[in-house]
């Protein structure tokens, strides 16, 4: 049998930073547990933009469908702020995601113990948190249709649409019931039907997929409430399922449960491929991080987790995925820090190599 195959997108910022810790991890595993993988090595966003005029090529395109999982670092960046829309570097992500079909977007936040003090919320409010966000993907108001800037009038008008069918809706709330079903089995719906009505058809179709999981309890919450119940008591969620936007929003501030944005990794998945894993991409939840780009500052931590997430969804590797977590775990108990998780006076962090090393230093000893 061939070696499973991995399509590597580093992007930009810091993405190319973050994503060679990760190189080394996958050199890690090739070595020392005999897990190959065909590593092939692309371009997407704004160095795609620089190399072909475009933020994903055709040819990275088809590549990305023919793989069995992608790792994307991260896109964007303020070079190519004033570019026209269709040429921005997050059109090559979103046309990813799109042309890939990867409705359910796994953003899960666990709170590592060393970390419980860090967090800008009290530490019993969020030691021991691991809740999973779903968020869906590939639809809403990132690619309802009409949108654009219009003239109306003498003035310009600037539309987007919130759209979702319920297909869409269906899918996507069935991935995170089956979540449910393996972790604590309730699930939160987030949206807003008391001003939208696709908010009203996504509480609508949630529920009526519920009658199919009636071993999960199925809450619906209107998500700026959602947002509020996050940071006053985020551990009476387990799984929460929500729409493209709501989503972006909730999984941010979700992020800072946890300490940093530089923690937090995805998953995002489709419907089965012929070999029956899903359809893959994992990427960070962080962007590019312009503001700390080339200084060797980045956490690699959520790019790492990220593959974490590839070896249990896309690979079957659960108890390899375990191994890499403890690693993580263990060099954050240990009291390593990149810059973004320091408060403490005195402790001088780590550079983003540095924790890689450490990584694969705690790797070695879990053997
Ligand atoms: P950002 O996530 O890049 O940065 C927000 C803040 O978090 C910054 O202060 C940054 O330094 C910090 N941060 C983020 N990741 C970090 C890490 N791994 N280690 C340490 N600190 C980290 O968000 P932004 O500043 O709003 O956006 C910058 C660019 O990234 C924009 O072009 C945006 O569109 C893009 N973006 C891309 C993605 C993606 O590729 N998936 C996600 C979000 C934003
Ligand atoms: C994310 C990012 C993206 C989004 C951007 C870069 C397109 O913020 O992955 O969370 O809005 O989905
Ligand atoms: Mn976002």
């Amino acid at each position: 049998m061939s070696n499973p195959s991995l399509l590597i997108l580093p992007g930009d910022g810091i993405g190319p930073e973050v994503m060679a810790e990760v190189r080394r991890i996958i050199d890690w595993y090739g070595a020392k547990r005999g897990l190959v993988f065909d590593v092939s090595e692309d371009l997407v966003g704004g160095c795609a933009y620089d190399a072909h005029g475009t933020p994903l090529h055709d040819d990275t395109m088809a590549k990305a469908q023919e793989v069995d999982a992608v790792l994307l670092g991260a896109v964007g960046g303020p070079k190519y702020d004033s570019l026209d829309f269709s040429l921005k570097p997050e059109r090559g992500l979103l046309r990813l995601r799109k042309e890939m079909d990867l409705y359910a977007n796994l953003r899960p936040a666990q709170c590592f113990d060393a970390l419980a003090d860090f967090s800008s919320l009290k530490t019993d409010v969020v030691a021991g948190l691991d809740i999973m966000i779903v968020r869906e993907l590939t639809s809403g108001v990132y690619f309802g249709e009409p949108r654009g800037i219009f003239e109306e009038g003498n003035e310009r008008v600037g539309i987007n649409t919130q759209r979702y069918t319920e297909s869409e809706i269906d899918r996507v709330a069935r991935s995170a019931f089956e979540l449910a079903m393996r972790r604590n089995r309730k699930l939160c719906s987030m949206e807003k039907a008391n001003v939208m009505e696709s908010g009203v058809l996504w509480r609508e179709v949630v529920t009526e997929v519920g009658k199919d999981y009636p071993e999960v309890a199925l809450t619906h919450m209107y998500a700026d409430a959602g947002a509020m119940q996050l940071t006053r008591w985020p551990k009476q969620f387990d799984v929460i399922v929500t729409d493209n936007l709501f989503g972006d929003l909730l999984s941010d501030l979700a992020a800072m449960l946890t300490g940093s944005l530089g923690m937090l990794p995805s998953a995002s998945l489709g419907a089965p491929m012929a070999n029956g894993r899903p359809k893959a991409l994992y990427e960070p939840v962080h962007g590019s991080a312009p503001d700390i780009a080339g200084q060797g500052k980045a956490n690699p931590i959520a790019c790492i987790l990220s593959f974490a997430m590839a070896l249990r969804y896309s690979f079957d590797q659960g108890a390899e995925a375990d191994r890499l977590e403890k690693a993580v775990e263990r060099v954050l108990a240990d009291g390593l820090r990149t810059a973004d998780l320091l408060g403490q006076e005195g402790v001088a962090p780590v550079t983003t190599a540095e924790m890689g090393s450490a990584i694969l230093a705690a790797l070695d000893a879990s053997l």
